[in-house]
């Protein structure tokens, strides 16, 4: 059975997984990195030494290939993980790109500070001149998300903060490029005053993928127990799976 690796600084990359499973039966790692999220905002040198430490845990696996299931580490450290590990890695951004191909005009790009400030989705979008790029850095939604504040009114006012510009000049398409912000999408969609094409790109991506087993088998690790890994872990996976919790981090 061909066994995947996924990884994120930690619950978002759940709905990468969740999606995956969806459609593609296979044996399934997940990384969560819960004790250090967020990962968004941090050095170079730091995210390049969290990968590491992720891959090199789940390398104990045997993994045939890896979904960086996080938009900051795939536009930091793709091309350090592709030279250190002899294995394919496939960035959610390079996903994501192709999921926004299907639709032209004016983009909303919701991201992490990191991920904004690479302008990895600006500078590729517009190379289609039909093409207006927006970016926001969202910084504040991941802590909320991982305190297990989803309900929170406080979240609710920095969505409205965040997608102030969508609603002002009605932009068509909002990708969500955090793999955190699908677990508040419905959120998002009740703020906005029109009707927005959502871009979620872990969709894209398991439509992408050809199903490899008849088997599916999720094992879930995740590197610190917290109110929100206990409530919202069942909550987003509709498929039976195993969860494992650090003792003493990685
Ligand atoms: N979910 C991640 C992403 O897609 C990282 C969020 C964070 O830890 O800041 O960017």
């Amino acid at each position: 059975m061909t066994r995947i690796g996924v990884f994120d600084s930690g619950l978002g990359g759940l709905t990468v997984l969740r999606e995956l499973a969806k459609t593609n039966k296979s044996q399934y790692f997940y990384f969560g990195d819960s004790l250090r999220v967020p990962y968004g905002g941090r050095s170079e040198e730091e995210l390049r030494r969290f990968s590491a430490d992720i891959v090199d845990f789940l390398e104990k696996f045997d993994i045939d290939y890896y979904v960086i299931a996080c938009n900051t580490l795939s536009v930091t450290v793709t091309d350090f993980l592709r030279e250190k590990y002899d294995k394919k890695f496939i960035p959610i951004t390079e996903l994501a790109l192709k999921a926004s191909e299907k639709y032209q005009g004016k983009f909303l790009v919701l991201g992490t500070k990191t991920t904004i400030n690479s302008h990895f989705y600006k500078n590729n979008l517009e190379k289609n001149p039909r093409n207006t790029v927006y970016e926001v850095a969202a910084s504040k939604l991941v802590d909320l998300i991982e305190a297990d504040k989803k309900d929170d009114k406080k979240l609710n006012e920095y969505i409205d903060s965040y997608i102030k510009i969508a609603n002002d000049k009605k932009i068509e398409n909002i990708l969500l490029a955090c793999t955190h912000y699908p677990i508040i999408r419905e959120n998002i969609e009740r703020r906005l005053d029109y009707k927005a094409n959502i871009i979620d790109p872990a969709i894209f991506l398991s439509q992408s993928l050809e199903s490899a087993s008849d088997d599916l088998d999720i094992n879930i690790f995740m590197s610190k127990k917290t109110p929100a890994t206990e409530n919202l872990i069942p909550k987003l996976m509709d498929f039976p799976y195993k969860l494992n919790y650090l003792k003493e981090g990685l």
